[in-house]
């Protein structure tokens, strides 16, 4: 892994490479943490191992809805036992999704919103994150039940998450303001589970997961888009 410093200048110059964010990975692994799913990017059809952490869901209902991979549901879990011991509480509302479930709730969504207004807050089925294992949309104590909304991010348990999640692997994937680069509103409940590293470089150069890929990955896109 390169130093953040390099790491920093290298996004530059290759920010300036490309005009917009919509690049195409090439061969991503499907069993790499640091897959990139987004509108370019279909999450892998590939069956992948998922466990269901050991923390509380939202409603008894939905414990059947917060799978994850074995690592990010044990990551998942130290957050959770982490903002316990801080006086924070936490509930997990959605994880693990498989193609037809994604399919059914952007459905539901057109069903009350413009397809151009769904598209900014739910993923197209074939492209969530939550079909990696990787992802898990959380709640907390002050604002449990009120539904997945930006109030999160302003709650003693949504600034909590914010600044600590990057010491137990998670980002908040679909930050405030980056809506150009994400290709989503901002989600302060949904947690992307990238491993340690990732986390805290994310988190110091204060960038999104998009701009993170094209830094450590940005020479093989290059290469590709070259090739074309
Ligand atoms: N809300 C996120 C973008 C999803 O549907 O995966
Ligand atoms: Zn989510």
């Amino acid at each position: 892994m390169l130093p953040i410093r390099s790491l920093a200048s290298l996004a530059l110059g290759l920010t300036m490479m490309f005009e917009s964010w919509g690049y195409m990975m090439p061969h991503q692994d499907p069993t790499d943490i640091l897959i990139l799913v987004n509108k370019q990017n279909r999450a892998p059809a590939v069956p992948v191992t998922l466990v269901k952490p050991d923390v509380t869901p939202t409603e008894p209902a939905y414990s059947e809805n917060i799978y994850m991979r074995p690592e990010a549901a044990q990551a998942l879990e130290a957050l959770f036992e982490g903002a316990q011991q801080a006086g924070i509480t936490l509930y997990a509302t959605s994880g693990f999704r498989s193609y037809s479930t994604q399919k059914a709730i952007f459905e539901r969504k057109l069903e009350t919103m413009s397809e151009r207004s769904a598209n900014a807050s739910v993923a197209k089925p074939g492209y969530s994150e939550h079909q990696t294992g990787l992802a898990m949309d959380i709640e907390g104590e002050t604002t449990k039940n009120t539904g997945l909304t930006e109030a999160f991010g302003e709650s003693p348990e949504g600034i909590w998450v914010a600044e600590n999640c990057h010491k137990y692997g998670f980002i908040i994937r679909y930050p405030k303001d980056k809506t150009d680069i994400t290709g989503y509103v901002y989600e302060p409940w949904h947690l992307r589970y990238v491993g340690l590293e990732a986390a805290e470089e994310i988190t110091q150069l204060g960038v999104t997961f998009e701009e993170y890929i094209l830094m450590v990955r940005g020479d093989r896109i290059g290469a590709l888009q070259e090739e074309e």
